[in-house]
């Protein structure tokens, strides 16, 4: 069974088939209306339950038209109209879902929810965000980067603000596709530590930096995300945005990484606060490339679990 759980859970070659393959299927429908089926339709014939228990904007519709393109078919399911946020087990839910669908996203609070639904689940299962980690999303800015400025190897990427579940994913990809990363923000909000020493064993220079303006030094691309997260309560916010609004993104902090270093930000986005829209709208921003290869890397991660 191969389920695609967690960027460090998957092995280098294949992330890196994945990006490949993704680029070569965005290549071979360039210019072609969204609605059209792709030519080979690698998932003809094959059904996928998309599951939510967080809103999404980017996932729910990037998986939703990235299996169409292929040829299969969807369903989207909230966790709330699910029996599952009635009482029913995870356990349980995956042995059902496996005998309808083919493959199961799932985007939910807890990790272990995720992993209790691949252990239980007959079919493949993909990370679409939990508390912990968002793989999908740095598979995409992975080839976005490289898209815009060749292979990422050896690059220095400086993530500004929370240590929370996207950064997560990119330290671990950090291992993985071998590039060095920074990360700037409070001490309170940094990484965990475990993702941090799995990214230094593989070999890159991994650093935690108080100062953003040094971290952000030979910077090849600086990504930022939201301060609250979905999962964070509401009654942290005040505090969050204290701590974290020295490590805003704006054009002083981008005029200090290298002249062409691009911006990224996962999105959704609070404008004016993570970021600034000068930031988000200007040059080096690469924000709304990098939603739309959730759909391309997203349709070989799919490909890559089904194995078709
Ligand atoms: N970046 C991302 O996962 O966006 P959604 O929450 O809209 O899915
Ligand atoms: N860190 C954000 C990412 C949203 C795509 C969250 O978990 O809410």
């Amino acid at each position: 069974m191969t389920h695609f759980l967690d960027i460090n859970k998957t092995p280098a070659a294949e992330l890196r088939a994945i990006i490949d393959n993704a680029r070569a299927m965005k290549d071979a429908r360039a210019g072609r209306p969204k609605g059209t089926l792709d030519d080979d339709c690698p998932l003809a014939g094959h059904m996928v339950a998309l599951i939510f228990e967080k809103p999404s904007t980017r996932t729910r519709v990037s998986f939703d038209v990235g299996v169409r393109q292929m040829g299969g078919q969807t369903m989207l399911l909230s966790g709330t109209d699910m029996q599952l946020g009635h009482g029913e087990t995870i356990a349980d839910t995956a042995r059902v879902l496996s005998r309808y669908v083919d493959l199961i996203m799932m985007r939910t609070f807890e990790e272990d929810t995720l992993l209790e639904m691949a252990e239980y689940a007959d079919v493949p299962v993909i990370n679409g965000l939990t508390n912990r980690t968002h793989p999908c999303q740095i598979m995409a800015d992975v080839m976005t980067f490289e898209e815009h400025r060749g292979p990422i190897k050896g690059k220095k990427v400086v993530w500004a603000g929370d240590g929370n579940n996207v950064c997560a994913s990119m330290v671990q990809a950090a291992g993985r596709f071998g590039f060095d990363f920074t990360f700037t923000g409070p001490q309170i909000l940094d990484p965990e530590a475990g993702f941090v020493g799995e990214a230094r064993k593989a070999g890159v220079n991994v650093s935690l930096e108080r100062d953003p303006f040094k971290a952000v030094e030979g910077a090849d691309l600086v990504v930022a995300d939201t301060w609250v997260s979905m999962h964070d309560s509401q009654s942290s916010r005040e505090r969050r945005h204290n701590q974290l609004r020295p490590y805003q993104v704006n054009s002083a902090l981008m005029e200090a990484a290298n002249s062409d270093a691009l911006f990224m930000h996962c999105l959704p986005a609070h404008r004016d606060e993570e970021a600034t829209s000068e930031v988000m709208d200007g040059p080096n921003s690469v924000i709304f490339d990098e939603a739309e290869n959730r759909l391309h890397a997203q349709k070989a991660i799919m490909r890559y679990c089904l194995g078709v």
